[in-house]
């Protein structure tokens, strides 16, 4: 029959999960508008990811601007490097991502680490087509189309910005803040949740690849030298990993093992990285990913993005297609390297010894005025170049002279006139520059993940019905409340009921339109795991009970109205 997506896209317009925006103007590519019960259900998984990443682990959460300068994104490569492959069709004129034309076309799978001129040839090659059209590519130009959204920054265009492209930066450049607020002890964890943008070439499947999107980000600073994550806590936890070693192999298979033996093994080389997909595993299990379509694959070297030294991606299964729901970099030092080279600041925390060290320091003179005539009074270079070769090659300075550049010129000095010594220091510490592990995860795509593994369909009583299997944490509508007929007796009774449930905090569907069994299938729909009829013998004097009917079984049950409220928020809170 037709795919889950296909049938769950319209069901989640006809339901209120989400739906194209702006669709009074026509609609546009890659926007889409979250309606009642998707906004609820992501609210609810952005709970959840809190709960377990930030709060459960200890970490800082923080709510940064989405709009940033342009300095931010020169330091952080964004500007120079965050493009995509652009392919324009020339009968059509459609713009497509190259190297999705190459996957999809050829199971080339690397396409993304492939320099221009090379898909250009793999292009031609496999006389690929336009997915719109059918025209072919051979022979198209491909360009470099960077992602990043411009924008100006008050009246003019002097001072340019970006729509951020990853949460992710608006937590490394306010580091020095933050590392204050940690009392500048690492290990350390930042987080936020919040949207990101990509002008994406070809927006596509709703709201898997848009151009504005939900990320829930984790940046967690580490001393590469000493610090060592607790993997006790997740050795255990059973994974399903597709090392790059397997997809480079003809018959490579998903390895199935635990956090632990994959450490062990060096599956994982990282322990950190190792220590985030063990706590991300469980986690994507609680709010309703099927873990028969679900897998952590590493990136192939080529894969990576500018500032990855490693990356696994968790994966799920969508009609076939895996697609990429979170991602876990080991980021080194780049990033906040690369803002304390560009702004000036400090980017580093103070590793304070154990206890007090003897360091040898090569120093030369720090005043050569008497090499100013010679070399045409810039003495500071002089000076500058002779501490950088101290400090990095002693041996320089064992022979009669040294030699340096400057200015493309080589230099004899000799080297009595450097004054060089070597001195004996006590240093307590000194400034590291942390590493970043990123647990990167994208909010929508693990909406929709969710919604389509909850996807079910059967019969009741010699009729179809659908309905999504939601676990009770996360679904958006918990309890719907139903008086059974239009009675003034019922429906205040129901009132009653529904004013209880909400004062104990669960969200509550008040539904007396249509016959009993179309009030139900309509919250089967929206995936309510429970629904409560109040009928005549709720309102007989002694006997206040409702009847409680279960979403996937459709048993039905009755239950008293006072421990209603008690029983269905216990299962609420699992
Ligand atoms: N800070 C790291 C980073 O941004 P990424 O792999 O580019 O890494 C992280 O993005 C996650 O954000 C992805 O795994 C994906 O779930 C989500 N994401 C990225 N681009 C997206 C898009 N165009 N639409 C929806 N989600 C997207």
């Amino acid at each position: 029959g037709e795919p889950t997506s296909e049938k769950l896209v319209e069901l989640a317009k006809r339901r209120g999960y989400f739906f194209q925006s702006s669709g009074s103007y026509g609609g546009v590519g890659g926007f889409y508008t979250f309606g009642p019960q998707g906004a609820a259900l992501k609210g609810n998984v952005e709970d959840a990811w809190r709960d377990r990443f930030a709060v459960a682990e200890g970490n800082m959460e923080i709510d940064a601007p989405t709009i940033m300068p342009e300095p931010v994104f020169e330091a952080s490569g964004h500007l120079e490097g965050f493009d995509d492959m652009l392919v324009e069709c020339p009968d059509c004129g459609e713009s497509h991502r190259a190297d999705h034309v190459v996957e999809d076309d050829t199971e080339y799978e690397d396409a993304e680490s492939l320099p221009i001129p090379e898909v250009e040839e793999v292009i031609a090659e496999y006389e690929l087509v336009c997915p719109s059209c059918g025209a072919g590519l051979a022979g198209q130009a491909v360009e470099a189309f960077n992602l990043m959204f411009a924008t100006n920054i008050g009246p003019g265009d002097s001072q340019p910005g970006y729509l951020r492209p990853e949460t992710a930066q608006g937590i490394f450049v306010e580091f020095p803040r933050l590392k204050e607020y940690a009392r500048n002890q690492l290990p350390f964890g930042v987080t936020q949740i919040g949207r990101a943008y990509r002008n994406e070439i070809s927006p596509r499947r709703s709201i898997i690849r848009t151009r504005e999107f939900t990320q829930a980000e984790l940046e967690y600073f580490v001393d590469p030298e000493t610090d060592e994550p607790d993997l006790e806590r997740v050795e255990n936890v059973e994974v399903a990993l597709y090392p790059a070693s397997e997809q480079q192999t003809d018959d490579g298979e998903v390895i199935e093992t635990t956090v632990g033996a994959a450490v062990e093994e060096g599956v994982i080389g990282d322990p950190w990285v190792a220590y985030f997909l063990g706590v991300a595993k469980p986690w994507y299990e609680s709010v309703g990913v099927d873990m028969d379509r679900f897998r952590f694959r590493q990136h192939l070297s080529g894969e990576r993005a500018h500032y990855a030294a490693d990356c696994w991606d968790a994966e799920s299964e969508i009609d076939g297609n895996w697609i990429e729901l979170a991602g876990f970099a080991y980021r080194s030092d780049y990033d906040l390297s690369k803002h304390a080279e560009h702004s000036g600041d400090r980017f580093t925390v103070f590793r304070q010894y154990d206890e007090p060290k003897t360091v040898e320091r090569a120093t030369v003179d720090p005043d050569m005025s008497y090499l100013g005539p010679e070399f045409g009074g810039d003495a500071q270079t002089v000076v500058s170049e002779l501490e950088a070769l101290a400090g990095r090659d002693r041996a320089a300075f064992e022979g009669d002279a040294v030699e340096i550049d400057l200015e493309g010129e080589t230099r004899e000095i000799p080297v009595e006139k450097t004054g060089f010594a070597v001195e004996e220091e006590t240093i307590a510490g000194e400034h590291v520059t942390p590493h970043v592990v990123e647990p990167s995860f994208g909010v929508d795509r693990l909406v929709y993940t969710v919604l389509h593994h909850a996807y079910r369909e059967d019969e009741v009583d010699g009729e179809e019905r659908t309905y999504l299997e939601l676990p009770p944490e996360v679904a958006p509508t918990f309890v719907g409340v139903f008086p059974l007929q239009n009675d003034a007796d019922l429906e205040a009774q129901a009132d009653e009921i529904v004013d209880d449930l909400r004062e104990a905090g669960l969200s509550v569907s008040y539904d007396d339109s249509g016959n009993i069994g179309r009030r139900y299938r309509r919250q089967d729909e929206v995936g309510t795991p429970f629904c409560v009829t109040v009928d005549y013998e709720t309102i007989e004097e002694d006997q206040t009970t409702v009847t409680v009917r279960e979403r996937d079984t459709t048993a039905q049950k009755r239950l008293s109205v006072d421990e209603l409220a008690e029983t269905l928020t216990a299962i609420r809170e699992g």
